[in-house]
This record gives structure tokens, sequence and C-alpha cells, in this order.
């Protein structure tokens, strides 16, 4: 008989999404908000909205709030529980700024200029254009982890540079200070670390992308959904076989039918042996909207009701609140900071 280990001896788990979408998309589903729900029994998770990560680029205040609880409702559509988790809103806990700043103390310049999320926004905005929290993003981001000493952080591929940055800082602090700092591995499951635009299906599907078509947005209109399932780019040759290279729009599907479906990308090649793209692609469409129907319905349902989106984040806060004080507390120490002390009275 095997035994379930205690919730302590669960090793922890850490992720967060940032606010910047009405709606995830499937590349955010499948690539990490999925991942969450299905670790939280073998794991002790935390999962937070990186509403301070989204304010490094201009926003809206009335859209981000608006975004900031569809992104709860949206990870609980997703089957996220807050029994089992600790979701919070990043802005509830001012213990994530203050760990960035000691972190961004410890950061070279020439280091944090490598990141290349930070070279790729500002050469698209242009660096005059950019502010000074698109730079320090990324030491923002490893407070966010450091602050739990989680085991693994499931994410997208997109995130590796930012986590290997993360790691360097917690062996950079841990040496020149004390040892305070887990080194956090990522968590990356390679089938589906990289949904890939349906347009252009070589680059990953992100909501900048240059097409809405490109993007399937899980919270759009099922009947809008299946539309661009069939009108997504496919590749020279007929038949439905997996090959990144020279079929990156058609193994993108298989990607997404096998990830949905449950099915093998093998299994899913031989039904389609023979039977051209037409027949794949109304499937998978299908397959697409048998799952986003539900799931947006839920998210809307959920949406109603925000006494109860309010009481998750409140019990969230407090649960990962306690950790995050207990860390910033030796942090603050070991870094020499003198302890405040009450009036005396
Ligand atoms: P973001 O919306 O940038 O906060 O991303 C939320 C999560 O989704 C992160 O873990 C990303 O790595 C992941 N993600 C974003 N785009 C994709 C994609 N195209 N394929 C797989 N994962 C993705
Ligand atoms: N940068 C992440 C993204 O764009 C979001 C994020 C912020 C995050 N802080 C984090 C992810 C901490 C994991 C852990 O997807």
């Amino acid at each position: 008989m095997s035994v379930s280990p205690t919730p302590a001896a669960r090793p922890r788990i850490l992720s967060g999404i940032q606010p910047t979408s009405d709606t995830i998309h499937l590349g955010n589903y499948l690539g990490a908000v999925r991942q969450w729900a299905a670790l939280q029994d073998e794991f002790e998770p935390f999962f937070f909205i990186a509403n301070m990560h989204a304010i490094t680029v201009e926003h809206d205040p009335k859209a981000l709030r608006e975004r900031s609880l569809r992104s709860v409702a949206q990870l609980l559509a997703a089957g996220v529980d807050p029994e089992k988790s600790a979701i919070f809103m990043q802005s509830h806990l001012p213990e994530h700024a203050q760990l960035a700043w000691v972190l961004q103390c410890l950061t070279g310049f020439g280091e944090a200029r490598r990141m290349t999320q930070f070279k790729d926004k500002s050469a698209k905005l242009g660096e005059g254009n950019v502010g000074v929290g698109l730079f320090t993003y990324p030491m923002l981001m490893a407070a966010d982890i450091l602050l739990y000493r989680p085991a693994y952080v499931p994410v997208g591929e997109d995130q590796r540079q930012h986590l290997e940055l993360t790691r360097d800082l917690a062996q950079r602090f841990n040496h020149r200070f004390k040892k305070t700092f887990r080194l956090p591995e990522p968590y990356i499951p390679q089938a589906t670390a990289k949904i890939m635009d349906l347009q252009e299906p070589t680059a990953k599907m992100s909501k900048s992308a240059s097409s809405p078509s490109g993007l399937i947005d899980v919270l759009d209109e099922p009947r809008a959904t299946a539309k661009k399932i069939m009108s997504a780019v496919t590749d020279s040759g007929a038949e439905v076989v997996f090959d990144e290279e020279k079929k990156p729009g058609v193994s993108n599907l298989l990607t997404i039918y096998s990830a949905l479906s449950g099915r093998s990308i093998p299994e899913l090649e031989e039904q389609y042996a023979g039977r051209g793209y037409g027949d794949f692609k109304k499937d998978l469409a299908e397959v697409v909207v048998e799952f986003v129907t539900p799931f947006r319905d839920r998210t809307f349902a959920l949406l109603e009701d925000r006494d109860h989106l309010d009481q998750v984040l409140a019990r969230g806060a407090e649960k990962a609140g306690a950790v995050a004080r207990a860390t910033l507390r030796d942090v603050y120490d070991r870094v020499g900071f003198v302890p405040p002390v009450p009036v005396a009275q």
C-alpha cells in the first residue's frame, strides 16, 4: 500500500500569469495553466496573478482591474482548486516589491540587458519608449519565485531564461550572505512547451501576434474559434504527419489535438492516414470547441460572483503572505538592515 505524503512533505511549486489580456490563449492554457491544475496534488502549490508585471508596459487601469479578476476566474475554470492551491494577487503582498529591490542591487547591468524578453520588447517599442520597469521585470520575477523557496516553477519555454537568472541571483545571494534561497528548477513539459501561431507556425502563439487569426483565445465565441482552426495554415503535401521542420503547421495542430484529446500523436497520424487535411481540421475544430465551450461557461459563471473571487484571493494572500514575510525577514536580516521596533510606551 502506498502512503500519501503529508502536506508539509510535498515539494512546493510556484507560478504566475500576467493579466494582460481579456482571455488566456491556448498556449497559456496548454503550456502553463493546465499543468498547474494537474500538479496540485503532488506538490504544494502557489499561483498568482502578476498584476505588477502587467504595468511594465502602457496599460489601462480599468482593463487591468477587469483582467485581473478574469484571470482568477480562468484559473478556477481550469481546475486550479483554492482548497489545494494558494491563489493570490501579486500586489496584495508588498514583499514581492521589497525583495525585488534587494535583488536589483545584486544584478549586473549587462546581465539584465541580455534578457531576450527585454531586448525584444524594447526593440519593438523603441528604447526611448520603454520604462525602467521593463528592464527590472526579471528581478521582480526572481523575487516572486524566491520568496516561496519552490522546488519547481511550471512555465512555458519562453520563461526559461528568466528562471536561469533567478537561479543565478539565488546563488549569488546565498554565496555573498548566507544560504537563504533554494535554487528552483524549471518545470517545462516538452510536448506543450511552445504552442505555435496558427497562421505563422514558426512563431509562438502570443497575445501580441501580428494577426488575430493565428491566436486561439479561450474565451472567444466557440464558432469563431472553430473557424480559426479551419483556416489554420497547413503545409505543402497532404499527409497528416508530425514533422516540425518540414510541416510546422500540421505538427502544431497535431500537438494541440493530442494535448486536448489525450490521444498520442502516432495514433492520430494513423487515424488520418490517407484522409487529407480537411477531415483532420474539421475533427480538431470539434475537439477544440468541446474544450472551450464548458471552459467559457464556467469562467463567465465565476465572474458573476465577485465576493467569491475576492475571498479566494484573501485566503490565498493569507497563506502566501505567511511564507513571504518569513523569507523577507531572513533576507533583510542577512543584508544587514536594522529591524524596526515598536514605539516604547
Ligand atoms: P504570460 O501570458 O506571458 O503571463 O504567460 C503565461 C504562461 O503561459 C507562461 O508560463 C508562459 O510561458 C506560457 N505561454 C505563453 N505563450 C505560450 C505558448 N505559445 N506555448 C506554451 N506556453 C506559453
Ligand atoms: N513572466 C511570466 C510570464 O510572462 C509571468 C511571471 C511573473 C511568472 N512572475 C512569475 C511566472 C514567477 C513564473 C514565476 O509568463
